[in-house]
């Protein structure tokens, strides 16, 4: 694909998620939360805006994310992740998002955070491509960089990215990351892939390689499979009890056959910059 055809690929991403802030329906699928992925279900009882909440913790606990942390989220969405962790674990967080009104969106979030959550939060925002990272965070180096749901549209430049990420990372610094990967070829997964702007989906496998021949230590795993079934299960029961009008219902649909069938797999992953 040459760069123009990508730089096409990422235009229409970022029109996608910007026009996505003009509707009402996501924020009634994510529980008015702000959030834009996954939710991680401790309990069958925990809504879907619990279980989106749920997710962004466990990504610190497993990453080990502390108050003296320095966090960079790369595709942050409308930053509330982040800015949740900001809060929750007390450290210092930077996002990046493609799309300016999720920016925007996420500028606003952090002044009502400092006013009503915590006075000193310490939180900066940028519109930018993770491929095209502005100086005022290259200047910077991250204990952590977390991509929730955003690495996906990145898989066919997966070096390009762990690259860009090593430079920004403290020696022995954590890369955390929820994704979706590839586990068999069908034309199943081909529409998936087509739906969500992917030219290529890495397996699990082919991700562990690529963390490694970039200097990273692929140190620990979740399948989160079932979270996402639920997720989508969620999604769908909502659509059709509320006749809400949302296209998306086919792709989360296809989403859960997919996982279900084995095809498809959603897992969080925890790397490790190698010190040297
Ligand atoms: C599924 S949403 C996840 C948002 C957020 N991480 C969350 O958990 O709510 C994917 C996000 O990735 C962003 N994105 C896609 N490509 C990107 C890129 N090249 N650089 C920065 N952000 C990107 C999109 O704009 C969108 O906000």
């Amino acid at each position: 694909m040459s760069l123009n055809d990508e730089e096409k690929r990422f235009e229409g991403i970022k029109e996608k998620w910007n026009q996505s802030t003009k509707s009402n329906v996501f924020d009634a699928l994510f529980g008015g939360t702000g959030y834009r992925t996954i939710g991680y279900y401790k309990t069958d009882s925990d809504t879907p805006a619990q279980a989106l909440r749920n997710m962004t913790a466990r990504v610190a606990e497993i990453s080990e994310m502390r108050p003296d942390s320095h966090v960079l989220d790369l595709g942050c969405g409308h930053g509330i992740p982040v800015l949740d962790i900001a809060v929750n674990i007390g450290c210092s967080v930077v996002g990046i998002d493609l799309a300016d009104e999720h920016i925007v969106l996420a500028k606003n979030a952090a002044d009502l955070y400092k006013k009503e959550k915590k006075a000193d939060l310490k939180a900066e925002f940028y519109a930018a491509s993770y491929f095209d990272l502005p100086d005022a965070v290259t200047n910077q180096k991250f204990t952590h960089v977390m991509m929730q749901t955003s690495m996906f549209y990145a898989h066919n430049r997966i070096d390009e990215l762990l690259a860009l990420i090593s430079k920004v990372l403290h020696p022995s610094g954590i890369l955390v990351s929820t994704d979706y990967l590839k586990a068999s070829d069908t034309s199943d997964t081909s529409k998936f892939m087509e739906a969500n702007e992917m030219p290529v989906m890495l397996s699990l496998d082919q991700l562990e390689s690529a963390l490694i021949r970039n200097g990273f230590e692929y140190s620990e795993g979740e399948n989160l499979d079932s979270h996402c079934l639920k997720s989508s299960e969620s999604k769908i029961d909502k659509i059709v009890q509320e006749g809400i009008p949302c296209p998306a219902v086919n792709l989360f649909k296809l989403m859960k056959g997919l996982v279900m069938n084995s095809q498809l797999t959603f897992q969080l992953i925890v790397a490790t910059k190698s010190a040297s």
